[in-house]
């Protein structure tokens, strides 16, 4: 079996090419050209003589048709995005052309030169925006209401998915996946932002060879003992937004299911338990043992969103019924993961140095 992996250089891309070498797939990601390296989630599979890489952008249809032309593949996944919410108000064009214009381009090339390949569709939560079933849960019919240009050009996405696959009987299928985080996740990510500060708080805390005994000043730094030795606070926007968070490895198994069907069909995958930010801190700054975290973050207006999806919480019942798909790892263990992860690694494959 042959797989093409559309954003292989993300986070799922990483694992799931993972898993589809595990299963004997050759997989074929699509990166774009860079000036700097961004294959370090993939350093440890480069070598994989079943793992390959080629240069592609999906906003080119010729480039991506001849890939599709060239590679006849199995089985075609785009998880190729531009992904962060908050980018997504400043940069709406760029956003459409990459996450509209993007899967159009691969549907229309799989359809032209490649028929039979099942087609794997990254759509998202983000999708739902303010629409919440009167049970408090979001699933597959549940009304869309997106607020971000993010939200509307994965919409269109989903829609086209849809239309691909009623209209010309294409094994064309979207995943609808809540939030999901990892140690692989990217830096500008709440989650994880929050994960490397803490890590870096500790490290920082360890270096000094103090216990948590620090001044905490106006000037929205923290000393130990010496003025010179501060570290700033972490800065985030809204703490109250609650999100369905899962763990990617577990995400990724899911997409390679809906491929295995005899139909295609669209699942959301999810959860089912909700948390805000404010419970992911607590959480966080538990592992290193600091309960009283209120003074250590400063609420900036820079992070708020122009328009924000205050509540996600999704029903996977569809997905555990029909494929067989569960949530395996618990948010307080994926949490754990990332934090530990961040303190033994706080140098290694950056995609982002500063904490935006
Ligand atoms: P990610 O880490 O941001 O990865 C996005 C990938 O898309 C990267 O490999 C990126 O390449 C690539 N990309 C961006 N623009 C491209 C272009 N023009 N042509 C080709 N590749 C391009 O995202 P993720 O967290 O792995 O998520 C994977 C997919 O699932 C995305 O479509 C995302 O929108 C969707 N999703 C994610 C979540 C979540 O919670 N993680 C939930 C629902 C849906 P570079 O490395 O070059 O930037
Ligand atoms: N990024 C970020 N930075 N978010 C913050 C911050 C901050 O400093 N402070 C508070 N938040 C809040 C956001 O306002 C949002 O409500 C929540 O934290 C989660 O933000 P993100 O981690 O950026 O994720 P997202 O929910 O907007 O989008 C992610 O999940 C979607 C699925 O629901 C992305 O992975 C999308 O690509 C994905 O589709």
């Amino acid at each position: 079996m042959k797989a093409i992996i559309f954003g292989v250089t993300g986070q799922d891309g990483s694992y799931l090419s993972e898993l589809l070498l595990e299963k004997g797939y050759k997989v074929v990601g699509v990166n774009r050209r860079a000036s700097t390296n961004n294959t370090c989630r993939l350093e440890h599979l480069l070598d994989n003589k079943d793992f390959s890489l080629i240069e592609g952008d999906v906003t080119d249809f010729i480039n991506v048709s001849s890939i599709i032309n060239d590679q006849q593949p199995d089985e075609v996944y785009n998880l190729a995005a531009q992904s962060h919410v908050a980018t997504s108000f400043n940069e709406p064009v760029h956003t459409w052309r990459v996450d509209a214009e993007g899967p159009l381009n691969i549907l229309e090339s799989v359809r032209r030169y490649s028929f039979n390949a099942k087609f794997y569709q990254a759509s998202t939560s983000e999708m739902f925006g303010k629409s919440v079933d009167q049970d408090g849960y979001q699933r597959e019919t549940t009304q869309f209401e997106p607020q971000s240009p993010y939200a509307i050009a994965k919409l269109a996405a989903h829609h086209k998915v849809r239309i691909y696959r009623e209209a010309y009987g294409m094994y064309a299928c979207s995943g609808i996946l809540f939030n999901h985080e990892s140690e692989r996740r990217g830096e500008k990510f709440v989650s994880r932002k929050i994960t490397k500060w803490v890590a870096e708080f500790k490290n920082w805390l360890n270096d000094e060879n103090k216990p948590f005994d620090a001044q905490i000043d106006q000037d929205n730094i923290i000393s130990v003992m010496h003025p010179d030795r501060t570290f700033p606070k972490l800065r985030l926007g809204n703490l109250d937004a609650a999100r369905d968070w899962g763990y990617a490895p577990d995400y990724v198994k899911a997409m390679w299911v809906m491929l295995q069907q005899e139909q295609a069909e669209d699942y959301v995958i999810a959860t089912g338990t909700s948390r805000t930010v404010r419970d992911f801190i607590r959480i966080a700054f538990d592992f290193i043992g600091i309960k009283e975290w209120e003074n250590l973050v400063v609420v900036d207006p820079e992070f708020y969103r122009p328009a924000e999806v205050e509540f996600l919480h999704g029903d996977y019942n569809k997905a555990k019924a029909e494929i067989g798909w569960s949530p395996e790892t618990s948010f307080n263990e994926m949490v754990k993961r990332m934090v530990e992860h961040d303190i033994n690694n706080s140098k290694k494959c950056q995609q982002n140095t500063t904490l935006t």
